[in-house]
C-alpha cells in the first residue's frame, strides 16, 4: 500500500526524509539504507550530511546498496552511479567506502552474474530504507515499463525517453550507455519501508499512474501498490493528478 505525503515544495520534503533517515540512523546504528541517484534525493541527503555532522551521528556501520548502475561506463567516469554514489552519499555522509556497495555486471551485459547482489543485501541482513526516485515514463531504478514485478537484481534496457533525460548528465544522447544493472521491482518490494520522492510537473503523470489501480508492469511505480510500506514524497507539481485523497502521514 502506498500513502501519499504532499509538501508544499522540494526543500520541505527533503527535510522531513533527511530527517527521517537521521532518525533511523540514531534508533538503528547498522541500518541497512538503498541509496538512489539521480537529481531527486541530492537534496535530502545535502541535509542528512549537516545532521549527521551537527549531531556528530556514529554512521560507522551503517550500509548503504545502491539501486543500479549503467553497464560498459568506467567506475571513474563522473556519471558511473559509483561515482555519483562516492560524491554524493559516501563522501558527504563520511561513511568508508567498504560500506556502500554498487552493483556491478560485466561489459558483455551476462544477466547471471548479477543475481549476486540480492544474496548480499540479504546477507546485509535486507534494506530498512529504501530511497526512490521516478522516472517520467513510471520507472523505478531502470525498471522500465514492461519489468515483471517479481524481478530481482537484473540487466534491462533503457527505453529512448531515458537515455534522452539522463542525456543531459553527458555530452550527447549517445553517450548515454543503452543497458543497466539495476535491483529489480521483487528487490524493491523485500525492503522494510521504501520512500518515493518526486518533484515538479514533469513527474505528474508518472505519479498518477503509479496509484492507479490495479498494479500494472506497464507503470513500474504501481508495483510499489504491493510494498507493505512505501510512502511518497511529492512537492504540489508532482501531486496535481493525484486523484486519491492523500492519506496522512506522521
Ligand atoms: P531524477 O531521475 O531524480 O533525476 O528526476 C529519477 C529517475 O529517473 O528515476
Amino acid at each position: 500500500m502506498v500513502k501519499v505525503k504532499i509538501l508544499p515544495d522540494k526543500e520541505n520534503a527533503s527535510e522531513e526524509v533527511a530527517q527521517m533517515m537521521h532518525d533511523l540512523i540514531v534508533e538503528k546504528p547498522n541500518a541497512v539504507i538503498g541509496v538512489a541517484t539521480g537529481s531527486t534525493p541530492e537534496l535530502a541527503y545535502d541535509l542528512l550530511a549537516e545532521k549527521i555532522k551537527e549531531n556528530n551521528t556514529d554512521v560507522s556501520q551503517l550500509q548503504f546498496f545502491a539501486l543500479d548502475e549503467y553497464i560498459a561506463l568506467p567506475w571513474d567516469h563522473p556519471e558511473s552511479y559509483h561515482a555519483v554514489i562516492n560524491r554524493t552519499v559516501t563522501v558527504p555522509l563520511g561513511v568508508d567506502p567498504s560500506q556502500v556497495h554498487v552493483p556491478e555486471a560485466p561489459d558483455d551485459a551476462t544477466e547471471g552474474p548479477v543475481r549476486y547482489y540480492d544474496e548480499q543485501i540479504e546477507a546485509a541482513g535486507g534494506i530498512d530504507l529504501q530511497l526512490l526516485g521516478i522516472g517520467r515514463n513510471g520507472h523505478i531504478g531502470f525498471n522500465e515499463p514492461g519489468t515483471p514485478f517479481e524481478s530481482p537484481t537484473h540487466v534491462g534496457r533503457l527505453t529512448e525517453m531515458t537515455r534522452q533525460d539522463n542525456s543531459r548528465f553527458f555530452d550527447s544522447v549517445d553517450e548515454v550507455p543503452p543497458l543497466a544493472v539495476t535491483q529489480g521491482i521483487g528487490t524493491i518490494l523485500k525492503s522494510r519501508k521504501a520512500i518515493l520522492m518526486a518533484f515538479g510537473e514533469a513527474k505528474a503523470d508518472a505519479i498518477r499512474d503509479s496509484l492507479a489501480e490495479p498494479p500494472a508492469e506497464e507503470r513500474p511505480g504501481s508495483g510499489l501498490q504491493l510494498h507493505s510500506d512505501c510512502v511518497f514524497y511529492l512537492d504540489e507539481a508532482a501531486a496535481a493528478k493525484v486523484d486519491c485523497e492523500p492519506l496522512k502521514v506522521d
